[in-house]
């Protein structure tokens, strides 16, 4: 059986030799070099021209969780079956990410620091934990996880998704309909959204205004489901209280932009659940090993979707 490899990072090497340790019986090829014949592509951020070389593989797994930057290209084959990772070690990083982010908001963290900056000895009266609800937007693998592990801190958790997801001790909204419920009970909102034509720009002034006052938004995504533009507007009206960015609509996030030295944001380079090496191996050849066995896997993604 012959994979073909395609990570576009510098440690290739240390992928392949995973592959090669996890699959003995596959032949691991490193693109560009491309053998004779592809069973399965293991790829992340594909050249267009990968799909043109490699036609017809048997599946296409993809390296990250979300597959938009894949579904763009236009030379990907129609009818051959993509996978993606499922949390494959994403979860435990983006509860840490969360988790910081959220407890960061409402221990008004950003506050001390600036009376901090200025001498100023000044106790604020600590925010109801009641009345601070968690909304995490997509309710899916990650989202979900992120939910379970806040769930100790007694804070009002929701979950927003397509399909109602009920998870004990959160509670479930669905669908554009419940969507202005969801954020007006969200003083921390959690974008765990999967980039497609029905996310893109979803978090727009009036999502963002529908909010309550004083929310933070942490958006651990893609950047593209926020209007960047409102979001700074309505920042800098005072709407919002703070941001967390990990993600952006142009990465890297270009030297000019107003949310580097925005006072109320907090900008990381896209590093809240990275891929890790074997965790993913492990995923993807367990995969494949299923799949030579007429096995059903999961991660399949719905292409009509766009996840
Ligand atoms: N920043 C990073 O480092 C990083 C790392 C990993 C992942 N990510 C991002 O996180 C995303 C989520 O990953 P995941 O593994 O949790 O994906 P997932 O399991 O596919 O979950 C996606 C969730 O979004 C919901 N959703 C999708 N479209 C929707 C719509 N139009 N309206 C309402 N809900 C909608 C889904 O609803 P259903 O449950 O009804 O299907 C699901 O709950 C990925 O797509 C990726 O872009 C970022």
């Amino acid at each position: 059986m012959r994979l073909l490899l395609q990570t576009g990072s510098a440690n290739a090497g240390e992928w392949r030799a995973a592959f090669a340790a996890a699959l003995p019986e596959a032949e691991v090829t490193l693109w560009p070099e491309v053998p004779a014949s592809v069973d399965y592509l293991a790829v992340w951020k594909p050249p267009a021209e990968l799909f043109a070389r490699v036609p017809a593989p048997k599946a296409i797994f993809n390296l990250g969780a979300g597959v938009d930057s894949l579904l763009r290209l236009p030379t990907l084959p129609a009818s051959v079956p993509i996978v993606r990772l499922e949390d494959a070690g994403m979860a435990a990083q983006m509860i840490d990410y969360v988790t910081l982010a959220v407890l960061a908001a409402f221990r008004e963290q950003a506050a001390y620091a600036q009376q901090q900056r200025a001498a100023l000895w000044q106790p604020r009266p600590p925010l109801p934990r009641r009345e601070f609800g968690v909304g995490v937007l997509g309710f899916g693998v990650l989202g979900r996880a992120v939910a379970a592990a806040l769930l100790p801190f007694g804070f009002p958790l929701a979950g927003w998704s397509r399909t109602r997801r009920d998870v004990a001790g959160v509670d479930a909204f669905a669908g554009a309909g419940e969507l202005p419920a969801f954020l007006a009970r969200s003083r921390v909102l959690v974008c765990l959204l999967p980039s497609t034509p029905s996310t893109r720009g979803l978090l727009d002034r009036a999502r963002l205004a529908a909010l309550p006052r004083g929310a933070h938004l942490v958006n651990v995504a893609r950047g593209d489901v926020v209007v960047e533009a409102d979001l700074l507007a309505a920042l800098d009206a005072g709407a919002l209280a703070g941001a967390t960015l990990d993600v952006f609509g142009d990465e890297p996030l270009p030297p000019a932009h107003p949310f580097w030295h925005h006072p109320r944001v907090t900008v990381t380079p896209h590093v809240s659940a990275v891929t890790l090496v074997d965790e993913s191996v492990a995923q993807v050849a367990a995969g494949i090993r299923r799949l030579e066995q007429r096995l059903p896997i999961g991660g399949i993604v719905d292409r009509t979707r766009g996840y």
